[in-house]
């Protein structure tokens, strides 16, 4: 949940270019001077162009599908993991140390607080996940893992199953085209709103999909100054929107309401209740309409991206690895063939995929769908020989520590074998380089969900279908991590499968 990803520009960027270009070369030479005389031990580094800083050389860097250098040069030069830049408006350390990295999760609530941009907080909602602080977000965040952190319960699972067949079904037969992107999206969605507000796909999903689309452009777009008076604008579209989201969302939880004074209370099974449910229950009713939809909201918008672009990822890797496919293939089919034709898959069997999870944590590392965090220092940090003064922006990267070649061998190629049982990587010190998820207590809730809903995806994908790149895709890293054209892919039935 801690969906920080490529950090979309603030307004200050837009308006930062434009004013740097009026002032022409005569500052750029002024600015070249390192910062090191106001703030004598700050990590070392430059701060670029004034205003701009180094914002266009990351975003050209990350708009290639080897952004590495950026981090890679600026580790070489400083000598350090922990180095100062300029991005997105603001004076900001970077760190790409991964001690440095877990102290900043760890510490979250008291020495560095989560920071996004405004126009980011703005689509979320005050009353979001990602944006409340202190007792608030300790409260939704655990009941975020009650509901989210428990998909061994055999509903969850069955229902997983089925929507994934659902959607396979729609593909055509023998043979198909599909936008692999797309398929996933569906799915996420599809499950999502089923476990927020218990609602199967229909004209209300539908017509809440419609808007909920431009909302997420919203997110990724460059919001200049002033967007959100201007209602053509991509961000002036994802807050009208937001606005249709919202209200979706407020009539059904009112609606649930209404009915729950009728019925006194009385509910179905534990297993059965949906978020809304929980939320009612929760904390002895307290939580207000407009936190209900907040949370609602930035979970629909948590999950939907990443784990659509985890489950594209997934295959597109694996098709660039065949003796991986052919592996995982074999696990899958194994399991087929114990279980007999047309039994929807259980937890028994999602924990019999051993090299399935090595290829979703080898995924994790090497794509980086969060690439990092951003925080902000609550109080002067020292950190080795530096201090990073209160107030201070703070990016820890993830990226950075999962594609060193000091902590990963070969760490910039996908090696699903590597996570191997025995391997170093299942030790306490693997353990603390891998954080896919972040930590702390902004650890993302729906971890282990985005983790099965890939398996089951794989498990039916794999043994259902040979495919090939219809077309050749790349990935890009900004605004987020995704690949250009949503991964066309061709797909065949296989002969021994079921439907
Ligand atoms: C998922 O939802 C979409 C839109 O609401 C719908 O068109 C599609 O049929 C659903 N897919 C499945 C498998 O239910
Ligand atoms: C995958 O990563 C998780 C941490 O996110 C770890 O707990 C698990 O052991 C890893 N799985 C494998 C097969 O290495």
């Amino acid at each position: 949940m801690d969906t920080t990803r490529a950090p979309p520009p603030s307004v200050l960027f837009l308006a930062a270019s434009l004013l740097a270009a009026a002032l022409g070369w005569l500052i750029v030479f002024a600015a070249r001077r390192p910062s090191r005389r106001r703030s004598a031990r700050l990590p070392p580094g430059t701060t670029g162009l004034p205003l701009i800083g180094e914002t266009l050389r990351l975003i050209s860097a990350y708009k290639t599908p080897n952004p590495e250098p950026f981090i890679d040069d600026r580790v070489a030069r400083h000598g350090t993991g922990v180095f100062t830049t300029h991005v997105f408006g603001e004076r900001t350390v970077f760190s790409a140390d991964p001690a440095f990295n877990r102290l900043l999760l760890a510490a979250e609530g008291r020495a560095v607080h989560c920071s996004y941009p405004s126009s980011i907080a703005t689509l979320l909602g005050a009353h979001s996940l990602l944006l409340t602080r202190g007792a608030a977000h300790k409260r939704l965040h655990s009941l975020t893992l009650t509901r989210l952190g428990r998909p061994a319960s055999p509903p969850l699972m069955a229902h997983i199953d089925r929507l994934v067949l659902a959607t396979m079904r729609d593909w055509g037969d023998p043979a198909a085209t599909v936008r692999l992107l797309d398929e996933a999206k569906k799915i996420t969605f599809n499950l999502t709103v089923k476990q927020l507000v218990n609602i199967d796909p229909g004209p209300w999903t539908e017509s809440v999909r419609r808007e909920y689309v431009k909302l997420i452009d919203g997110f990724f777009s460059i919001p200049f100054p002033f967007a959100h008076l201007l209602p053509f604008t991509t961000y002036g579209q994802a807050l009208k929107a937001r606005k249709k989201v919202a209200g979706a969302l407020r009539e059904v939880i009112r609606k649930r309401m209404d009915e729950k004074v009728e019925n006194g209370g009385a509910k179905g099974e534990d297993d059965e209740k949906d978020m809304v449910e929980e939320l009612l229950d929760a904390e002895g009713g307290t939580f207000s309409v407009e936190e209900m939809v907040d949370f609602c909201l930035s979970l629909l918008v948590a999950g939907y991206e990443t784990t659509s672009v985890l489950m594209t990822l997934a295959v597109k890797f694996l098709t660039e690895t065949p003796t991986a496919l052919a592996q995982l293939k074999e696990e899958h089919d194994n399991i087929r063939d114990i279980k007999g034709k047309n039994q929807p898959l259980e937890w028994s069997d999602y924990k019999s995929m051993p090299f399935t999870q090595c290829v979703i944590n080898e995924t994790l590392r090497v794509a980086n769908l969060i690439s990092g965090v951003f925080r902000r220092a609550n109080t002067d940090i020292h950190f080795k020989e530096y201090i990073i003064p209160k107030g201070c922006k703070i990016f820890a990267s993830f990226r950075a520590v999962h594609l060193n070649t000091e902590h990963y061998e070969n760490a910039r190629t996908f090696d699903p074998w590597r996570w191997q049982s025995k391997n170093k990587l299942q030790s306490a010190v693997g353990a603390s380089l891998f954080t896919p998820f972040g930590g702390g207590p902004r650890l993302c809730p729906g971890y282990e969900l985005a983790r099965v809903v890939v398996s089951v995806f794989l498990h039916h994908l794999v043994t259902r279908f040979s495919w090939e790149e219809a077309e050749e895709d790349r990935i890009v890293f900004f605004p987020t991590t995704r690949t250009l054209k949503g991964y066309p892919i061709n797909l065949r039935r296989r002969s021994d499968s079921v439907v």
